[in-house]
């Protein structure tokens, strides 16, 4: 049988990480993925040590099926999942889309409480009860592992809750999630749901039982450890705690967690930890979405020392106040790292550090910006060849791009756009006005490439310190299409908001010539 319960020669118990960026992570409203993005997650994913990356929900879109059918394709040591409602379409087009992994998987799922079978899909307790049998038995028709997940397993019966599993197990269910959909649940609640289903599933030793935890009461990562303390033994996460709403549980919380607590936690994960920065950092980029900067693990504060106590007591002795080493988490100490002189040898080998891998063309590109970078700024610092190379992984595949950008502005208004857009291959120019700088770019850009989107959020922050710093823009758009961020990078903010705005109407074009069905959702 081929499920991802991996060998370990340790005496700890083995913890499966389950990384569902690229489907729940990827469901969270302006998070989406171009099809390249995707790939790039999933082979960092699997480089990082991950278990089983859930790569999609195949019969959402053509698009989804197809990042799926790649990933699958070339993904080398991970088992790639693809998630399937309840119906042998659904399962189908999963079983077709891991066809090419080595090692692949079919999670398949449906609503079990009251208010999901009552109001989502008005079916009783047994046609709830049959159809999971069912799906179970069509998903091992394409592979011997699989995933059935109870949805809103912690609003079930228990009775109910228990029957039913069993009956997925006895149908060939390898992993049993028991997901917290909606983020109810306490960590006491949480440990006893899995402790009951353990003790009182006749057949749970025929099966491995994990946490889907998501973050609406802040509790997904408390509830996926005291789950694990109960005895579940594969943790589904997303990294930075990306999802549906409030998110799921922080991949690099519980692995760190797991990693930190080994004296009260005696388990351990596959985890490369030294990667999670960087797969953090990657993920903020492609989906534009900031971390925040006292997240935990990854934030830019998550080990800076402010205060002259902390920072005696570091100095002294690191362990003082710091409990993880960042270089544990991959966050160098050499943030100074080039200026005007710094060649192309050197450039290519800071990009190897900081964990990117860019062909050619894009290296070329990034490294014509990076000098025209250092030409205006004395220091250039890690963070910023990072925003250089998330803009250049951002707009790889644009059609829009900006050619050139002058504005007036200041207090004798009308503060004035004038704007070259080359719109796939040939350049239009346009000028024109608005309330202040920024919105006459945008008023600008919007005659040029006229669309319905509304503006949801604009948000500027500087990469570094110092008045020469580069802006980074992230712009939300919002249209029948759904809901797109983009972002750009520059030390002028008009035209890092410029390369913002286009960015998002690149992601929308893009979102609009994929056929998404909005209804497969889960
Ligand atoms: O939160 C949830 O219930 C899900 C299921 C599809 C597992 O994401
Ligand atoms: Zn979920």
């Amino acid at each position: 049988m081929t499920t991802a319960s991996t060998n370990t020669t340790s005496h700890k118990d083995h913890i499966v990480i389950f990384d569902t960026t690229l489907r729940d992570g990827e469901q969270c409203p302006g998070a989406s993925m171009t099809f390249e993005e995707k790939l790039q997650v999933a082979s960092l994913l699997d480089e990082m040590g991950v278990d089983v990356i859930e790569a999609g929900f195949p019969i959402a879109s053509d698009g989804d099926f197809e990042s799926v059918r790649e990933i699958a394709r070339t993904v080398k040591s991970a088992v790639v999942c693809g998630l399937a409602r309840a119906n042998p379409n659904d399962i189908d087009r999963a079983g077709e889309a891991i066809r090419p992994a080595a090692r692949g998987r079919i999670h398949t799922f449906i609503g079990t409480s009251p208010l999901h079978r009552q109001f989502q899909l008005q079916l009783d307790q047994e046609q709830v009860f049959e159809r999971a049998v069912a799906s179970v038995k069509r998903a091992r028709n394409f592979t011997d592992d699989v995933e059935w997940s109870p949805m809103d397993a912690t609003r079930t019966e228990h009775d109910y809750l228990c029957r039913i599993v069993e009956a997925a197990i006895d149908a060939g269910a390898t992993t049993i999630n028991i997901p917290d959909t909606v983020g109810y649940a306490t960590p006491e609640e949480y440990y006893e749901l899995i402790r009951l289903l353990i003790e009182r599933v006749p057949n749970a030793d025929k099966a491995i039982f994990s946490t889907h935890c998501h973050d609406d009461l802040g509790l997904a990562v408390a509830n996926s450890l005291a789950g694990v303390r109960a005895g579940a033994r594969q943790i589904e996460c997303t990294i930075n705690g990306l999802g549906e709403r409030a998110g799921n549980a922080a991949l690099e919380e519980v692995v760190m967690a797991i990693r930190t607590r080994g004296d009260i936690l005696p388990y351990e994960t596959s985890v490369d930890t030294t990667h999670l920065m960087r797969a953090s950092k990657l993920i903020s980029t492609v989906t534009s979405f900031p971390v925040q900067y006292n997240k935990a693990i990854v934030g830019r504060n998550a080990f800076a020392h402010e205060s002259g106590i902390h920072q005696d007591g570091v100095l002294k002795n690191a362990q003082t106040y710091e409990i993880m080493t960042p270089e544990s988490v991959g966050v160098s100490k050499n943030a100074l790292v080039m200026g005007k002189h710094s060649g192309r040898h050197a450039f290519r080998e800071k990009l190897k550090d900081l964990g990117f891998n860019l062909g050619e063309n894009a290296l070329e590109d990034t490294f014509k910006r990076f000098k025209d970078l250092a030409d205006r700024k004395k220091d250039v610092y890690d963070e910023d060849i990072e925003a250089l190379v998330g803009d250049e992984i951002l707009t790889a595949q644009d059609r829009i791009r900006l050619v050139s950008l002058s504005v007036v502005a200041g207090t004798s208004g009308p503060q004035t756009a004038a704007i070259t857009l080359d719109i796939d291959g040939a350049e239009h120019e346009a000028e024109g006005e608005g309330n202040g700088p920024v919105d006459a770019v945008f008023n600008v850009i919007k005659a040029l490439v006229p669309h319905d989107a509304t503006l949801e959020l604009y948000q500027v922050h500087a990469v570094t310190g110092g008045t020469d710093a580069q802006a980074e823009v992230s712009v939300r758009l919002k249209s029948d299409n759904g809901e797109v961020t983009g972002r750009g990078a520059d030390p002028d903010t008009l035209v890092a908001s410029a390369r913002a705005y286009l960015s998002a109407l690149n992601r929308l074009r893009a979102r609009g010539a994929r056929t998404h069905a909005h209804a497969a959702t889960p």
